[in-house]
């Protein structure tokens, strides 16, 4: 069995995200429709389940997870789950994504199960437009999730900020004054079109990272950086500050070309590209042969030979990925 999973670009994929429940408390405008119905619980995953693709993939070089959702932590045995995940060995970081909702509750469990970043999403600093960007989020709840993870000692927070014009692309110097605050880094992301939305014009809606990054610049020196999380977000550090200022660029600044990285869905779909439908079943696998590493370890290392080279998104086009965000994990 090889080391380390390679594509056929020569990719090294050492970063797996893991959504362990389409579930969410939030319906985010740029995620879910409003009706969204979420998966039965037979259809996703076991928790130990997703333990044993997470072992899989360390076994085979991989070297960061991130946990997504939908919301992680609405998931019963969330964090037991990550306090499993983390003691994995080879994993040299095990990571966190989630709307803030539940971390003022679980962000010491998180610390000491071992999870070394959080990514937390964060629209707006306006209770009223934070509603209406989660139609159902209450902004207060996730600030006090923020503290308590940072009370919590994180080395490292970060906000993600989906920018939307006409919605909230006029906070994006506020947000990074709150960041600078908090001494977090934050990242803007442009919206792609995942599933339908029935509240906005995605093609209306766009706001560019270049024109986040211009907004930025009438008050902030943004000073280039090398920082890679080995993610996608490009860096930039904010003089006099802590804080590193990263853009998502999909539409604008292509990163497929540096694309590190696979997830597995809820359902235990193991998805080559956020972008592209290219796939194997990993729960067919696990619950087939159970108990056998060996053959979730070669569908894993079968499937790199299907890894597209990157993704086709095109705002002012209908959707050609009909999975919404709350599915993937992001
Ligand atoms: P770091 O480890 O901090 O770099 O996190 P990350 O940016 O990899 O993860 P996060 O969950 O915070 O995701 C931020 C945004 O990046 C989300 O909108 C994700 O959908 C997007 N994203 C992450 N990986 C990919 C990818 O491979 N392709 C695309 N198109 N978007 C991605
Ligand atoms: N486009 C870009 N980012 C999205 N997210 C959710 N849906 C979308 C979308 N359609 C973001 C969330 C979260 C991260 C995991 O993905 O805001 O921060
Ligand atoms: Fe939930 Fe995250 Fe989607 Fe918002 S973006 S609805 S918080 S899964």
């Amino acid at each position: 069995l090889p080391s380390q999973l390679i594509d056929r670009f020569g990719r090294r994929v050492n970063y797996v995200r893991i959504s362990i429940t389409d579930r969410c408390d939030f319906r985010c405008i740029y995620c879910m429709s409003e009706d969204t119905v979420f998966l039965p619980r037979a259809q996703i995953l076991t928790l130990e389940e997703i333990l044993a693709v997470a072992a899989a993939f360390t076994e085979l070089g991989v070297e960061k997870i991130r946990i997504t959702g939908g919301e992680p932590l609405v998931r019963k045995g969330a964090v037991e789950l990550l306090t499993e995940i983390g003691k994995l060995r080879g994993l040299r970081e095990l990571v966190l994504t989630t709307n803030g909702s539940q971390l003022e509750r679980t962000a010491f469990l998180l610390k000491s199960a071992g999870v070394k970043r959080i990514n937390i999403s964060l629209d707006s600093l306006d209770a009223e437009r934070f509603r209406n960007m989660t139609r159902v989020g209450d902004l207060e709840q996730v600030l006090r999730g923020i503290d308590a993870a940072l009370d919590a000692g994180f080395e490292r927070l970060k906000i993600n900020s989906v920018v939307l014009k006409n919605r909230n692309h006029d906070e994006v110097v506020s947000l990074v004054d709150y960041a600078i605050a908090k001494k977090i880094d934050i990242s803007f992301i442009e919206e792609m079109p995942l599933g339908t939305v029935d509240d906005h014009d995605r093609a209306e809606a766009y706001y560019s990272s270049d024109d986040i990054k211009q907004d930025l610049e009438r008050h902030f020196l943004l000073l280039p950086t090398p920082d890679t999380t080995g993610g996608p977000s490009r860096y930039f550090r904010v003089s006099s500050s802590e804080t590193r200022v990263g853009f998502i660029s999909p539409h604008s600044h292509n990163f497929c070309g540096t694309c590190n990285r696979v997830r597995v869905t809820a359902e235990g779909r193991l998805l080559l590209c956020l972008g592209n439908e290219h796939s194997i079943d990993l729960k067919r696998v696990l619950r087939a042969n159970p108990g056998d590493m060996n053959k979730l370890k070669y569908a894993i290392i079968d499937a790199m030979a299907i890894k597209p080279e990157r993704h086709y998104f095109d705002i002012k086009a209908q959707p050609v990925i009909f999975r919404h965000m709350n599915a993937t994990g992001g």
